[in-house]
């Protein structure tokens, strides 16, 4: 291991015990955790709520107790393995979790070079959010110049990147959101229609229908079970339908046969079984980190919090409130 930077014998860390509400995030002083070989140690300046936070803490999908909170930071690498190219001091982003704490270790193959010239807070949300956001449109469904895609939570943190995504992709797309704020922003973001979800749904149907010139390629839905039906009217035939969250409940199962009367596909992937190799790794944040400096995407931050046991439990209750637009960020050291 090389390290320059003095590291002390304890941190702060939000973990979580039990399963349970927002309330059951406590602040704790643990030991600085302790690297294996390939694996970095990370002084963290920001870390990043996401949906699944509250997955996990819920038990909706599986996770030892007690952990350590977080997904995504951006930080300082304090020591690296002496054989790898990282060097302690560099500034990394990673979406290798337990980041909800001002230290935390990192396997090589799950962090990447953070260049000078990109804001430490637009790195947060280069973990989970854009890296889903790029995979989604490269992998789930990969999109072709002229396609017409349907954006679900479209104002939301991935949900803003894929638009913006999607657009320098060449493709056309419908966001729907459930304010008229909301639909104001995804415009911004570069969606072509937005439509708003607090109408009748037979006319967002008919809507998105005409819009697409009978229905769109593909719709990447992170809403879940009260959009699921609607999906199936307003994808064209041979369309994919990806579904990649569950910010109202999960999708019900469903027979295969279900597909046939269009020839449709469905996708249920996940950031962490789509990105897992080391090369697809750095692919795919070497292909974020072009996009970013051509300045191809504009991150949103909905509200930046402090690492303390209620900031984080009121970030979750926030996220999933269907309050925010963009990412919520956790401060964590300067
Ligand atoms: N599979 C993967 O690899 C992967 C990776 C990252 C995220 N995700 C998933 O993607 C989804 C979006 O994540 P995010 O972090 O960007 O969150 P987000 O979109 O910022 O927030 C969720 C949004 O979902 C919409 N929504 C619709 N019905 C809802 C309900 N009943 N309760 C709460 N929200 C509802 C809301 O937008 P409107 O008010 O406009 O409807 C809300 O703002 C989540 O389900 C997350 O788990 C999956």
């Amino acid at each position: 291991m090389s390290s320059q930077i003095q590291v002390p014998k304890t941190m702060k860390a939000i973990q979580v015990d039990k399963p349970g509400g927002p309330e059951v995030n406590v602040l704790r002083e643990i030991p600085v955790p302790t690297p294996k070989e390939d694996e970095v140690l990370v002084k963290v300046q920001w870390t990043g709520v996401n949906y699944i936070d509250n997955y996990f803490r819920q038990g909706l999908y599986p996770k030892e107790f007690p952990y350590t909170v977080g997904g995504d930071a951006v930080g300082t690498l304090v020591s690296t393995p002496s054989n790898s190219k990282y060097k302690a001091g560099q500034r990394i982003f990673t979406t290798a979790g337990s980041s909800f704490a001002e230290y935390l270790v990192a396997p090589t193959s799950r962090i990447a070079v953070l260049p000078d010239d990109i804001d430490a807070r637009d790195g947060v949300s280069m973990g989970t959010q854009a890296l889903t956001a790029l995979y989604l449109l490269k992998e789930s469904y990969e999109v072709k110049k002229g396609d017409w895609i349907l954006v679900r939570a479209a104002a939301g943190g991935v949900g803003l990147i894929l638009i913006q995504i999607a657009k320098y992709l060449g493709v056309n797309v419908i966001g729907t959101v459930s304010t008229p704020d909301k639909a104001e922003l995804a415009k911004q973001y570069g969606a072509d229609h937005v439509v708003l979800t607090t109408t009748p749904s037979a006319d967002n149907v008919a809507e998105i229908n005409k819009l697409s010139g009978g229905g769109v390629h593909a719709v990447y839905d992170g809403v879940g079970k009260d959009t699921w039906e609607e999906n199936f009217e307003l994808i064209r035939r041979k369309g994919t339908i990806v579904t990649y969250g569950n910010a109202s409940g999960p999708v019900p199962s469903f027979a295969p046969l279900k597909l046939s009367p269009k020839s449709l596909k469905v996708t249920r992937p996940s950031l962490f079984s789509v990105i897992s190799t080391a090369e697809e790794y750095e692919w795919y944040t070497t292909e974020l980190v072009k996009i970013v400096r051509d300045g191809k995407i504009k991150f949103a931050v909905h509200k930046e919090y402090e690492l303390t046991a209620e900031d984080v439990a009121q970030a979750q209750k926030d996220i999933a409130s269907r309050g925010t637009t963009g990412k919520l960020l956790v401060h964590v050291s300067d």
